[in-house]
């Protein structure tokens, strides 16, 4: 199906989910700390989820067993929620989503635990900077390709690398719709972005080399290499000269108590 442009109507129910899922997402960003596990991340999320009237769309989706992804170190992405506990210097990323009204947000922001190495710093800063790289791009006019170019060149410029095996995506009634959204690519390449779409931006960077595989539970994604990866994903409307964000990671940035 050809990726559509959504009435301004839909759009303002994108908006209300954008605005739940950074909610949650900060409200697990100030639980996140060493000594906690990640099942009790994702108790944090379904219940300010559900407090607000809203639904957790992973819940269920595909068979996804949570509320969240808690992906820590080396897991790239879609790591479950289990009794791991957290401890100093990992990192740990969460993703969410809510649905609402029958509209879905989707977004994903890697937290340290306490004090992490200089070379996890700049992992973050830079998948971070590499996600705003991209959606400089989502305009309209322009193509999926020079939104990965985008985050492709930036990162790698840092020594980082991109994976390849997931990408971001239209987002809407569905939480997956077309285009998909990589995070690499070529400058006029690719699907072509209109006013109005709805995608999710998402990289996912690698300390080490882009290599991934996916683990016997047939969810979690792991580096080849055992070094960390981070994912940061925001929602953004395209529109003519500059894109409007659906989510945001204001609700972590600005709340002293949140380390990030
Ligand atoms: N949020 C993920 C994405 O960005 C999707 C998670 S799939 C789920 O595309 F099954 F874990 F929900
Ligand atoms: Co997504």
């Amino acid at each position: 199906m050809a990726a559509k442009s959504k009435s301004e109507e839909a759009i303002e129910l994108m908006r209300i989910n954008g605005e739940l899922t950074s909610k949650a997402l900060a409200e697990v960003g100030k639980a996140v700390a060493p000594g906690v596990t990640t099942k009790e991340l994702n108790r944090v999320a379904e219940t300010f989820i559900r407090d607000h009237g809203a639904i957790p769309n992973f819940l269920g989706y595909e068979g996804y067993p949570a509320a969240i992804c808690a992906s820590v170190n080396d897991v790239v992405v879609h790591g479950f929620p289990s009794d791991y506990v957290l401890k100093e210097g990992d990192i740990v990323s969460i993703d969410l989503g809510t649905s609402y009204k029958g509209y879905n947000g989707d977004s994903a922001y890697t937290f340290p635990v306490g004090e992490v190495s200089a070379e996890t710093r700049k992992l973050l800063d830079v998948t971070k900077a590499s996600l705003y790289k991209g959606i400089e791009k989502a305009v309209a006019g322009n193509r999926t390709g020079d939104i990965g170019h985008a985050v492709q060149s930036y990162a790698e410029s840092f020594g980082f690398s991109v994976v390849r095996e997931l990408e971001g995506h239209g987002i809407g009634r569905d939480m997956h719709e077309d285009p998909g959204v990589p995070n690499y690519g070529r400058q006029g390449h690719g699907a072509k972005l209109e006013e109005g779409m709805t995608i999710c931006i998402e990289p996912m960077i690698c300390a080490g080399g882009r290599g991934v595989y996916l683990a016997r539970n047939g969810w979690a994604v792991h580096t080849s290499d055992h070094r960390n990866a981070a994912h940061f994903e925001l929602t953004v409307v395209v529109r003519h000269g500059k894109a409007e964000q659906l989510s945001t990671f204001d609700y972590i940035e600005k709340d002293s108590t949140i380390k990030f």
